[in-house]
């Protein structure tokens, strides 16, 4: 190619396979888009089966798990609806805060609905642990979690996760919703932060 030297046309080639800017933190790939694909079939499979039959009412938990849930109702074979919460984990601080609390809470009426919370990654399991007491004082019918990253080794709260993708080790981790300071949402893949922050 005239005027273009091979190296440039190389690291456009990466550019376009991976989706990341020269430069960028992002190190390597833990779960890749095809394995998350998958996991996201076999897990809309199981709630399909779980939930037949009954009234089913997704809260996604923004902003982490937009991607997830965008692919899992898209998946899901029995009739339900959607609906969107916000939570303030981490306030100013790096370190979670005791009581997360609502930014958006639902529109809809929750009581007597089968509530599946759709999350992003459950770390310390303070942010699941209080929006399941938030969502229980509203009386739903059942009330239940799936979450497409459980970060196991780094538990402080019980939380329980009735649907989960992937059990991962402790590891900072953006792509596929999930962020660093709002960067890396839009990577189809979960990879490691090569810097790790805080956390
Ligand atoms: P918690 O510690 O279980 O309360 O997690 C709170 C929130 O921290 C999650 O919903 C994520 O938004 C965020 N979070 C925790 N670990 C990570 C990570 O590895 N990458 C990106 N966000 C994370």
């Amino acid at each position: 190619m005239p005027g273009v030297d091979r190296l440039s046309v190389v690291g456009f080639a990466f550019f376009i396979a991976t989706g990341c800017r020269v430069g960028d933190p992002v190190g390597r790939t833990l779960i890749t888009a095809d394995e998350i694909q998958a996991r996201v079939l076999e897990l809309a499979e199981a709630i399909s089966h779980d939930y037949a039959g009954r009234d089913l009412l997704l809260i996604c938990v923004l902003k982490g798990a937009a991607i997830f849930w965008a692919d899992l109702c898209r998946a899901i074979r029995v009739p339900c609806q959607s609906d969107f919460v916000a939570m303030e984990s981490y306030g100013d601080a790096s370190a979670p805060l005791e009581e997360p609390r609502f930014t958006k809470a639902a529109d809809v009426t929750l009581a007597n609905r089968d509530i599946l919370i759709v999350e992003d990654i459950i770390d310390t399991g303070h942010t699941s642990a209080c929006l399941r007491g938030l969502l229980r004082a509203q009386s739903p019918r059942s009330l239940a979690l799936c979450a497409l990253l459980d970060k196991a080794e780094r538990r402080q709260v019980n939380s329980p996760i009735e649907y989960c993708g992937f059990v991962i080790p402790n590891a900072f981790v953006v792509g596929y919703g999930l962020d660093f300071a709002q960067q890396y949402r839009h990577l189809p893949f979960i990879a490691v932060l090569e810097t790790q922050p805080e956390h």
